[in-house]
């Protein structure tokens, strides 16, 4: 299978971090030689970054255990010096306990700005290395290696970097660009079948706000997507990629057109927060989060039944969770006042207008307060 490359262009920022994206099967070990974009040692040859710097790979226990040895025995082949940071599986790892670990042994290693981060692993990898990366010495270079299907289709891309905080969901954090993102969807082959489940809900929002005919092709094929298939899966992944490329293009700091990407996420935050970060992942949040923007949408006249009914059919099928759980309406808006968009009397929700169209409107929390009362009794 080629490789695909698609260009995030941020020549129009202030800064132009331009950086490619690289999907396809085999993208981190396809050696040398293979041809512009041919892996990890010609992207690393080409971009510079290689020379006299060393790899820094932070990664998480189960991928580290899956595949660190390819990882390094490929970069050491390259003849890139490369070291392991592995942190615990989980969100709790989002922590300052976590950076401060990482930076502990940044230290310790004297890592220079020649040197550089390498984020291998999920959406907490990604998360926290970036912020590392952003953060240590003033920003060294990094690179985004994703491992799963929400990184792959969306953490990874964007240059959104953080940690939590007990006072909210991403409340630390850089707007900071990787170098590169790689992708290989061939690591999705491990992943059990809820944390595909759980990427895919990130990339029906896309459909659901962005673009109907993918919404369309999800809804005919999700039961290949959801059985692993390679090329469902390296279409839905492309595909995300562009759309959200497309949007970061335009918006890279979110001072507008960006927030669409969080549609579903005002109650999805506010659903991961009531759950403490457990028992709940993202994108199951963010599906619940997007059966109940779709509801409000309606209820506000903007939609018709009929994008609240495919929204919900769609992650229904998908085995992820739609019903809205049993917290009160009051906790529901305490925890949405703890998200950082929003200030104490309203929220920027995303509303879906029919499927692939969206509109923004400033919500005050009295109505989402007196919507939830109506839904939940
Ligand atoms: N920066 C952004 O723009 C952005 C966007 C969306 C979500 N996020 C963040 O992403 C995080 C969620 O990411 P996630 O869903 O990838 O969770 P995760 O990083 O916790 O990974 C989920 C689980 O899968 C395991 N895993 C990873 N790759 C694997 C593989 N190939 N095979 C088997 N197991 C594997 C991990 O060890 C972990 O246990 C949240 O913290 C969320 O806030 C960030």
């Amino acid at each position: 299978m080629p490789i695909k490359k698609i260009l995030v262009d941020l020549s129009n920022s202030i800064k132009d971090d331009s950086y490619p994206i690289l999907i396809g099967s085999g993208v981190i070990c396809r050696g040398a030689g293979a041809g512009p974009g041919g892996g990890i040692a010609d992207f690393l040859k080409s971009s510079g970054i290689k020379d006299r710097g060393r790899a820094f790979v932070i990664t998480c226990g189960t991928v580290e255990r899956l595949y660190g040895s390819v990882l390094r025995d490929f970069l050491e082949g390259a003849g890139v010096n490369t070291v392991f940071f592995t942190l615990p599986d989980g969100e709790t790892t989002k922590s300052l306990k976590y950076l401060s670990y990482l930076y502990d042994g940044l230290v310790e290693k004297r890592v220079e700005r020649s040197d550089f981060i390498i984020a291998f692993g999920g959406g907490v990898v990604g998360d926290i290395a970036g912020y590392a990366a952003a953060t240590y010495l003033r920003g060294i270079n990094f690179i985004q290696i994703p491992t799963t299907l929400l990184a792959d289709v969306d953490s990874s891309v964007g240059g959104k970097t953080g940690i939590d905080h007990a006072g909210g969901k991403n409340l630390i954090g850089a707007f900071y660009q990787p170098k590169a993102v790689l992708i290989d969807a061939d690591f999705l082959n491990s992943l059990d079948k809820r944390e595909l489940a759980n990427g895919f809900s990130e990339v029906i929002k896309y459909g659901a706000v962005l673009d109907k005919n993918f919404f369309s092709y999800l809804e005919h094929n999700y039961k290949s997507i959801l059985s692993y298939d390679k090329n469902s899966l390296a279409h839905i992944i492309e595909k995300s990629c562009l759309i959200k490329a497309g949007v970061v293009n335009k918006d890279e700091k979110e001072a507008g057109l960006r927030s669409v990407l969080n549609f579903g996420h005002s109650l999805g935050h506010a659903v991961e927060t009531l759950y403490n970060y457990e028992n709940i992942k993202h994108g199951e949040a963010v599906a619940i989060g997007m059966v109940f923007a779709a509801m409000i949408s309606k209820e506000l006249g903007a939609s018709s039944d009929e994008s609240v009914n495919r929204v919900k059919t769609i992650i229904e099928n998908s085995g992820l969770p739609a019903e809205i759980p049993a917290f009160t309406p009051e906790q529901f808006i305490n925890a949405m006042k703890s998200d950082k968009k929003v200030d104490d009397k309203s929220i920027k929700f995303v509303l879906i207008k029919e499927i692939g169209r969206f509109e923004f409107k400033m919500l005050d929390f009295g109505y989402i307060y007196n919507f939830l009362n109506k839904i939940l009794k």
